[in-house]
């Protein structure tokens, strides 16, 4: 296609919102329609998107200044990272207070009209619900640890001392590996399946529940319109702790995840507070096989709306990264799984994980671009409903941290120290971290080329990436072929075609090694798309239906096509319409 035609197209999209494309919304039928399953979600992390007060954090004023971008963005759903009253620990993951803003990230009035801003531009807002434990500096566990007969001790799960050691649990994000801490005060010990500041609040009692249900009746009161529960699937716990075998924490969703009580505790939070509302939930984790995921999703169940597994993002845990074959297999399992019954989140990226070029594309000056916009084409061209990371709408990058004083996660400091005492291989350890570390996709947004990127007047709290003055908003908001006008291009052509949401996907040629290709159908309805993971050329015969098939959108300006096959250049995508 013509460089003038490409751009012609890229002014229409955004036209076409106004008109509706659908021949499926007068022909066919849609079952079991639903806002949160049509919209593409934005994932903001508060502490890096736009500081407003100068002090290198980022806030909700900040997140306020920018709702015009949002909307640019075409996204129906904002998903932010907790912004509570927290020591900060694991960066807002760690709440000492449920019904109160951190002062750093602003106060209830600024949550209050950030809110409003939403709403009037037609978005809503999913709130991070941070359950499965709190903050050590937590009055409930102020309480709870003051004395054995305290009326908050059975918030937290607790080991008397006397009974001997506490059967062996792994800890997430301990220097040692160790789920129990000892607790002198009482001579006890307390559970902590992430860090030792932030112990696991006990799920089986009662009032924890009422409490929790009472936080988010708090919320929904306020308008928010979605729930995502952090690290669900390990609230509920067997408290008599037996012993797991050795080496258990290699099956670790299978033995810690889904524990007795899990799906009884979901429909009595549906009960008390979903179904009050009009709300939509998600909830961290989806078990360890389908049969999980169904019963926390599926509608009859009054559970959760949407199932967030973790198969997919974790193709890439190591140096080696991935391979196409299991990308494709890997979710088109899920896809079929999910076809007729419940429904799925569709990501690759969040703020557990390094940036999803570096990780999936290919971040290289010459092939970033491309990459980040397949992914994008990828992304919001499956079925199930899109989360986006904050950033990746440009292609940001992984940062380049060599040192561990670099890295402010405690995901990665304690981690380090694990490793250390267990006599690693540090230098392999330190390029690990390099390329998975949290850190990487916790850098501030790259907003303009100024200094620390237009993010902040100060000194950031984590360093800006140094790519900034290439890769940032204001540069990729004027050019019409950035991965931004991409990234909008594909939400509105997402929004304006149902058969883009709710159409049945189909995978084609399952054994090519470099093209992901798929159509997606809807009545008489079909969109075509063509994805090529690779840095070489590659090439696929079309089938007859698609000879003669338009582009809708291709992240390069021609499409090489000699109506039999096309040749597709390193990292193309495009969607066709026959
Ligand atoms: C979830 C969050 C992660 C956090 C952890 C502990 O996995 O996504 O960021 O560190 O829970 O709350």
């Amino acid at each position: 296609m013509k460089k003038s035609l490409y751009l012609l197209l890229l002014l229409l999209i955004p036209l076409a919102c106004v008109e509706n494309t659908n021949k499926t919304d007068e022909k066919t039928e849609i079952a079991n329609r639903a806002w949160w399953k049509e919209g593409v979600i934005y994932q903001i992390y508060p502490r890096s998107f736009k500081d407003s007060d100068g002090d290198g954090v980022g806030d909700l004023r900040g997140v306020i200044d920018k709702l015009d971008y949002i909307e640019s963005l075409g996204v129906k759903m904002v998903w932010m990272n907790p912004f509570f009253e927290s020591p900060m620990v694991d960066n807002g993951y760690d709440v000492s207070d449920y019904r109160a803003i951190l002062p750093a990230f602003g106060s209830m009035e600024d949550f209050d009209e950030l809110l409003a801003g939403l709403h009037q531009r037609g978005i809503k807002f999913v709130l991070d619900v941070v359950v499965n434990h709190s903050s050590d500096q937590h009055e409930w566990f102020k309480q709870s640890r003051s004395s054995r007969d305290n009326p908050y001790r059975d918030y937290y799960h607790w080991w008397p001392a006397e009974k001997g050691d506490p059967p062996y649990r792994y800890s997430l994000f301990d220097a040692e590996g160790n789920a129990w801490k000892y607790d002198s005060i009482t001579d006890a010990y307390y559970l902590h399946y992430f860090a030792a500041e932030q112990p696991d609040l006990n799920w089986e009692n009662p009032k924890v529940r009422e409490e929790v249900y009472d936080i988010m009746k708090f919320w929904a009161d306020k308008g928010v319109d979605g729930f995502r529960l952090d690290a669900f699937q390990f609230v509920s716990k067997d408290t008599t702790f037996p012993a797991w075998p050795k080496g258990y924490e290699k099956d670790f969703i299978k033995y810690v995840g889904m524990g007795p009580h899990l799906h009884s505790y979901l429909q009595e939070m549906n009960r008390e507070v979903f179904s009050k509302y009009d709300v939509f939930s998600v909830s961290e984790g989806a078990g360890s096989t389908f049969e999980d995921a169904h019963l926390l999703v599926d509608a009859d169940r009054n559970e959760l709306d949407m199932a967030y597994h973790f198969e997919t993002v974790d193709l890439v845990n190591s140096l080696e990264g991935y391979k196409l074959k299991e990308l494709k297999e890997v979710f088109s399992r899920w896809d079929s799984a999910f076809a007729e019954k419940g429904w799925i989140s569709i990501f690759l990226s969040n703020h557990d994980v390094s940036r999803i070029v570096s990780r999936f594309g290919n971040d290289t000056p010459e092939y970033r671009s491309p990459s980040a916009k397949l992914l994008t084409t990828f992304l919001l061209s499956m079925r199930g409903t899109p989360y986006t990371y904050y950033g990746d709408e440009l292609g940001m990058t992984n940062i380049d941290f060599q040192s561990i004083e670099q890295y402010q996660d405690i995901a990665a400091i304690n981690g380090y120290q694990k490793a250390l005492s267990e006599g690693a291989d540090m230098e392999l350890h330190m390029q690990a971290l390099n390329f998975l570390s949290r850190d990487n996709g916790r850098t501030p947004m790259q907003w303009d080329s100024t200094e620390h990127a237009g993010f902040s007047t100060a000194t950031p709290w984590l360093p800006v990436n140094e790519n900034y003055t290439e890769i940032n908003v204001a540069a990729q908001d004027s050019d019409p072929n950035s991965v931004l006008n991409h990234f909008r291009a594909m939400t509105a052509l997402r929004n304006n075609n149902q058969v883009l949401i709710y159409g049945d996907y189909e995978m084609l040629a399952p054994e090519h090694e470099q093209i992901y290709a798929y159509t997606r159908t809807l009545g008489e309805d079909q969109m075509l798309v063509l994805l090529n993971f690779s840095e070489s050329t590659a090439r696929m015969v079309l089938a007859d239906g698609w000879r003669s098939a338009r582009e809708v959108i291709n992240n390069y300006t021609t499409l090489e096509n000699d109506g039999t096959t096309v040749s597709l250049k390193p990292w193309q995508a495009v969607i066709m319409q026959p």
